[in-house]
């Protein structure tokens, strides 16, 4: 009796409702009617009231759209869906085989192909990948690194307290290092135990005065952790070669102002270059005095703009002594990734790692360093033929920042400098945060890691070598324009081959 009450209640109230309900809209449309025509910054708005806000809309959502809808299987940038999907199955620890045929343009210039042997490598006579040790022989503390792929630097404040425990959490399952980024350490960082490599960027973040030049107590108590197994000096990174960190004043909350040693909630930029440093010399002089203190290796993170830079760098190292060296170089490439850049940087300035890496080698090798300086190669290394290029080209080690981000759940949504990441990885709003459970995505890294190595031990021992450190520049060639690949020795023949080939 009472429900039939209450239905007719609303049923008498229909009409009612109906009124204010098309009477709100008409309001609405009369008031940004009114609003439209009487404004004069937006001549769109001003030419087509009402009806122009539409373009605004569909322009915005046209970006989730696309993704879902039109976009080609290859087609999107930075990463397409064919790429992001493999480490979304490999950090699923799903079969990552794919059907039917190659969705992927194999004449495109700059397209690798690796040289598969006629007798590949049987199982049986596949060895374990060989170990690299960084700073042996110059370091009171070198660093024998477990894994060949690792973590790239991504800062606490940058990604969330669950991205970095889920990151570090999968470093240690994985037996990888994990780079801290340019934002000191946290406790989640070293929650789980897993190797770390401090970076030092140009604010010099946890390790600094107030005038923001660097504390030697602060930087001596870090490197008392025993997880933290190396120093990254950041002089440039690829996304924004020239400016320095930027981390928006909505992402400096009261636990991140702490860390860094900076003020909540202001814009954290961070100098275009370290204060120190203007010249070679000072650079050599900074990478002594952090080795001097911390007694572990001490290298640079740098995106190449003039490859001569590095030569005249190199030739200060040999006129100083081979000690003085630093322990390893990252090459960052001039399309990678940030938390925040200016357009104009991440598009045209610095070297793209695919033109930058054989540069770099053979310019260590010229010098005489090969054995002294270790190569870490960084910037849109997340499948494995890209590692597998890498290893060709030269570098000891590969790091990723957003393949490891694809791996805990990034959909690209590129809101990374908003504070609205939809997975919780780039936001510190608490409820954004909730999807992402760090034990889970741990697994999930651990998974990516292991996958993605195996794959790369797939293409070694398809290319005849029992292990992925033998793979070398005669094991792959390049597309050029005329669609006709050329082996990489003959692209970059200043390199002598590795002695260690063992192309069977
Ligand atoms: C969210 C985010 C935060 C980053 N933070 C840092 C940082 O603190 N320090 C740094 O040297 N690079 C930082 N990077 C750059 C990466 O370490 C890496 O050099 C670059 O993204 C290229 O690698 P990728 O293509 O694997 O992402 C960041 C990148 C992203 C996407």
């Amino acid at each position: 009796m009472q429900t039939s009450d209450t239905f007719n209640t609303i049923l008498n109230l229909m009409p009612i409702l109906f009124i204010w309900f098309f009477g709100l809209i008409f309001a609405i449309i009369v008031i940004t009617f009114i609003f439209d025509t009487t404004q004069s910054k937006n001549a769109v708005l001003k030419n087509y009231p009402v009806i122009g806000h539409f373009r605004y809309l569909f322009s915005n959502l046209g970006e989730f759209f696309r993704q879902y809808f039109f976009a080609m299987d290859r087609e999107e940038m930075p990463f397409n869906r064919a790429e992001r999907d493999w480490v979304n199955r490999a950090s699923k620890g799903n079969n990552s085989t794919i059907a039917f045929g190659s969705t992927k343009n194999l004449s495109a210039p700059g397209t690798s192909i690796f040289i598969n042997c006629p007798f590949p490598t049987l199982d049986s006579d596949v060895v374990e990948n060989k170990t690299v040790t960084i700073g042996e022989g110059y370091s009171d503390n070198p660093y024998t690194a477990k894994s060949i792929f690792n973590i790239s630097g991504m800062s606490y404040g940058a990604i969330s307290k669950p991205a970095i425990l889920a990151l570090s959490k999968g470093a240690k399952m994985a037996e990888c290092w994990m780079n801290t980024g340019e934002g000191g350490l946290s406790s989640y960082h070293l929650e789980s135990g897993a190797d770390l490599v401090f970076q030092i960027g140009t604010a010099k973040y946890g390790v600094r005065n107030s005038d923001g030049s660097l504390n030697d107590e602060k930087l001596a108590k870090i490197a008392e952790y025993d997880q933290v197994k190396m120093f990254e000096l950041k002089i440039s990174q690829g996304a924004k070669p020239g400016k320095g960190g930027i981390l928006p004043g909505i992402k400096v909350t009261t636990e991140i102002s702490g860390i860094r040693g900076i003020p909540k909630g202001k814009d954290s930029v961070s100098p275009n270059r370290h204060i120190e440093i203007s010249n070679d010399s000072e650079l050599l002089d900074m990478i002594n005095h952090i080795r001097n203190i911390t007694k572990k290796p001490v290298g640079f993170k740098i995106v190449i703009g003039h490859i001569k830079w590095l030569d005249g760098f190199l030739n200060e190292v040999n006129v100083r002594g081979v000690d003085s060296a630093p322990d390893f170089i990252t090459v960052d490439g001039g399309d990678g990734g940030a938390g925040a850049s200016p357009m104009a940087l991440m598009d045209n300035v610095g070297l793209s790692l695919k033109e930058s890496l054989p540069l770099v080698v053979d310019n260590i090798m010229q010098n005489g360093l090969e054995d002294r300086v270790k190569v870490v190669a960084s910037g849109k290394m997340i499948t494995p033929a890209d590692m597998a290029w890498a290893i060709c080209a030269g570098a000891d080690f590969v790091t990723s920042a957003r393949g490891f981000m694809f791996a805990i759940g990034c959909i690209q949504s590129l809101k990374c400098n908003k504070n609205t990441c939809p997975t919780g990885i780039t936001t510190h709003n608490k409820r954004l945060q909730k999807g992402l459970n760090p034990e889970s995505k741990a697994e999930k890294v651990k998974n990516y890691v292991h996958n993605m190595i195996n794959i790369v031990e797939t293409i070694a021992h398809s290319c005849g070598v029992k292990e992925v450190r033998s793979l070398n520049r005669t094991h792959i060639r390049i597309v050029q324009n005329n669609g006709k690949s050329i082996p990489m020795n003959e692209l970059y023949p200043t390199c002598p081959e590795r002695e260690n080939n063992e192309s069977i």
